[in-house]
């Protein structure tokens, strides 16, 4: 089963998609978490990615449609893809049809995930991770177990936040996404392959939402 989770930045794309990794040994897609890898890394992409990245505006189609065709020409056989965060423009779009045709996939469906910008803002300015191991955190709605030592891979101090968790870049990125991500809501209810979700309730409640309307398939 391959699926899209789509929704502006902080509406709990990753979380979920860590859970449905756990729980149903999918793979994620993230085209965020692979461009910071890059940057982490100090490679050529990466250094040409961190100004945009940084000021929140988009990489451009070429280089995310790239890393994705990487990604699924060369994965073994998993139970599904999650894409997170990709596509993000019509463009983007057509690519991934045109990709998961390739490779003998199709997409099953496209959870949009709602959220208002108040509650977008709130979840970016209190979100941080684990520099080592990467596991997400919130201020309010996860904090770890222990102030400042990680539940998962227990280290201490390692907390960090993300360069564009900032109001300005915010602004940003809330743009982007309206302008050039949203009609994608359009293209794909036009396809029928769109399920909604709200993702202003809890995090787990959230997750239900999302199991239910994968098994509705
Ligand atoms: P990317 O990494 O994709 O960022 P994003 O879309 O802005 O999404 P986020 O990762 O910020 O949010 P999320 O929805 O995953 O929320 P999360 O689960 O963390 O992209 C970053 C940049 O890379 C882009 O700006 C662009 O420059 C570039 N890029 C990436 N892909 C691209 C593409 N395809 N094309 C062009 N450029 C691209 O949750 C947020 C917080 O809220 C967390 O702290 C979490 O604990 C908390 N939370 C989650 N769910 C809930 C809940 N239900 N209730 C309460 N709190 C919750």
């Amino acid at each position: 089963m391959n699926i899209i989770l789509i929704g502006p930045p902080g509406a709990g794309k990753g979380t979920q998609a860590a859970t449905l990794v756990k729980d149903r040994n999918m793979i994620q897609l993230s085209t965020g978490d692979m461009l910071r890898a890059a940057r982490t890394s100090g490679t050529e992409l990466g250094k040409m990615v961190a100004g945009v990245m940084d000021r929140g505006e988009l990489v451009t189609d070429e280089i995310v449609i790239g890393l994705i065709e990487e990604q699924l020409t060369s994965s073994t056989e998993s139970t599904g893809f999650i894409f997170d965060g990709f596509p993000r423009t019509l463009a983007q779009a057509d690519a991934l049809s045109n990709l998961l045709s390739k490779v003998d996939q199709k997409l099953d469906t496209v959870i949009q995930m709602t959220v208002d910008d108040e509650a977008l803002v709130r979840r970016i300015t209190g979100r941080f991770t684990c520099g080592v191991c990467g596991q997400g955190y919130h201020e309010d709605f996860k904090a770890p177990i222990i102030k400042g030592k990680c539940d998962n891979c227990g280290e201490v101090g390692a907390f960090k936040k993300r360069a564009d968790d900032n109001e300005d870049a915010l602004k940003t990125r809330l743009m982007a996404y309206y302008k050039d991500t949203s009609p994608l809501i359009g293209y794909y209810y036009a396809k029928q392959q769109l399920q909604q979700i709200n993702g202003l309730n809890s995090i787990d409640e959230v997750g239900r939402d999302i199991s239910e309307a994968i098994s509705s398939i």
